[in-house]
């Protein structure tokens, strides 16, 4: 189920992490800003359990608190730039580890990291990556989390395009959860997003 995150606020931050003018730290800030929006509208369907607190003026009060677990779960290195957004909004969430880096020839995915906190299996578990570019990445990484015995992981990334939504929607089916604040055009020759925003991680990290 691939659901676009319109929103005017995103549009506005995202048309600023396109431009090729923005230096490193407008791209990494903007990235967070988004990341914290889209979650928020993301967890519209969150299903909180109830809690009882007493209020200042000894009221009880029938409240809300988290239910199940939130964790994300970055693809390294560039889905480490939306992790500040996401801890803003929800402190209480942990964070999982994934390593992977994309062949520059073939570019197919190859891990070299996985660490995920002790929760619940049937946690939110929520995969980061900027970029949804072949699906690739995306593809290895559901697959290692579900092979760990977790049961609900959506995707989440900022920018994507069809071919990479068709990928994890024929490996998962149309049902897996993707969400994007964008669905660019189409993926170049090169495997990159176009018109897109360049290379994430270079452009988060300043090592372009
Ligand atoms: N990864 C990126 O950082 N950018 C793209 O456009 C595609 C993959």
């Amino acid at each position: 189920m691939l659901k676009v995150i319109e929103h005017p606020i995103i549009k506005i931050k995202l048309t600023k992490m396109r431009d090729k003018e923005s230096s490193h730290s407008i791209f990494r800030t903007r990235l967070n800003e988004i990341a914290s929006l889209m979650l928020y509208e993301i967890l519209r369907d969150y299903k909180s359990k109830s809690k009882k607190v007493i209020t200042p003026l000894n009221q009880e009060y029938n409240g809300f608190d988290y239910d199940k677990e939130i964790v994300f779960v970055p693809i390294l290195r560039a889905g480490l730039g939306m992790v500040d957004g996401l801890l803003n909004l929800i402190r209480e969430a942990k964070v999982g580890h994934i390593g992977l880096y994309r062949d520059e020839k073939t570019h197919k995915p190859h891990s070299y990291f996985y660490k995920m906190p002790e929760v619940a299996k049937d946690s939110y578990i929520f995969i980061i990556d900027p970029m949804l570019a072949t699906g690739n990445s995306a593809v290895d990484a559901i697959k290692k989390i579900q092979k760990d015995g977790f049961n609900n992981i959506s995707l989440v990334c900022l920018v994507g395009c069809n071919e990479g939504v068709q990928n994890v929607e024929k490996s998962f089916g149309k049902d897996f959860k993707i969400y994007l604040a964008s669905l660019d055009e189409r993926l170049n020759d090169q495997k990159y997003i176009e018109p897109g925003l360049g290379d994430a991680g270079d452009r988060i990290f300043g090592t372009k």
